[in-house]
């Protein structure tokens, strides 16, 4: 029989326990930082260097991190289920610990990319983009990364393959960005969603959805164990 289907789809608060900051939490990325300054392509036609190092800082971070027990319980998973995950999270941690359907919906710290041809991506060697590192077609390389007010190309595939879930869930995102927020609105009726994250996030456009107030990693372990124990 084929394996039932678990869409999943992440935020920030699964890499949190990794050493990863999150975005919107007190003492988050976006306290300390200015999106406008940083995650725009306006800021990057006004000051490449800053956006450089902001992202170049958050690359050499991920070098030293390790994916913790939520990723982990998640390839775990993978024994009895069919699991796709859908991250807005720009680490390779899921596919560090041994994730094997991974979709990156805002991009991937790794790697970088033409600033005139959006096709051309290429992994970067090493931590550090620098000025004059240059594509193909002799444009500077930008960061692989969906920034604010850019479009977000997953988001069809990501909104059909949540459309085929047997079973969602979401774990560690405020659910504040659209449109990744709204790609639970894809899942059929009947399929039973679970959120895990310590905070309170509004869900109230989530039928149905069972809440769990923990952290990601005992959560997402202690989930994954009875969802192993009911396939
Ligand atoms: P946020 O920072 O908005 O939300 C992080 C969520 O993680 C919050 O709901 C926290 O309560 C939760 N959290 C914190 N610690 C946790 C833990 N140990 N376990 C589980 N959950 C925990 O981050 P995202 O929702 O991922 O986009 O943000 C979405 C997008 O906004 C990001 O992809 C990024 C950002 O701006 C871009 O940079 C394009």
């Amino acid at each position: 029989m084929a394996k039932k289907r678990i869409v999943v789809l992440t935020g920030a608060g699964v890499s949190a326990e990794s050493g990863i900051s999150t975005f919107r939490d007190s003492g988050g990325l976006w306290e300390k930082y200015d999106i406008m300054e940083v995650a725009t392509p306006e800021a990057w036609a006004r000051n490449q260097d800053l956006v450089m190092e902001f992202y170049n800082q958050r690359r050499k971070q991920l070098y030293e991190v390790e994916p913790n027990a939520a990723h982990y319980a998640l390839v775990k998973l993978e024994e009895k289920y069919d699991v796709q995950i859908i991250t807005q999270n720009v680490d390779d941690l899921h596919e560090r610990a041994g994730s094997s359907c991974v979709m990156h919906l805002h991009g991937e710290l790794k790697k970088v990319r033409s600033s005139v041809d959006e096709s051309l991506v290429y992994e970067l060697e090493g931590w550090e983009l620098r000025k004059g590192d240059k594509c193909a077609k002799g444009s500077q390389l930008r960061p692989h990364i969906v920034w604010f007010g850019e479009p977000v190309p997953m988001i069809p595939a990501a909104a059909e393959l949540s459309s085929t879930a047997d079973i969602y869930l979401i774990i560690g995102t405020s659910l504040n960005v659209y449109p990744a927020a709204s790609l639970v609105g894809y899942v059929q009726r009947g399929c039973p969603v679970y959120l895990i994250d310590p905070a309170e996030v509004n869900v109230m456009h989530i039928p149905g959805v069972k809440v769990i107030r923990e952290r990601a990693g005992k959560g997402t372990a202690e989930l994954v164990d009875e969802l192993l124990k009911e396939a």
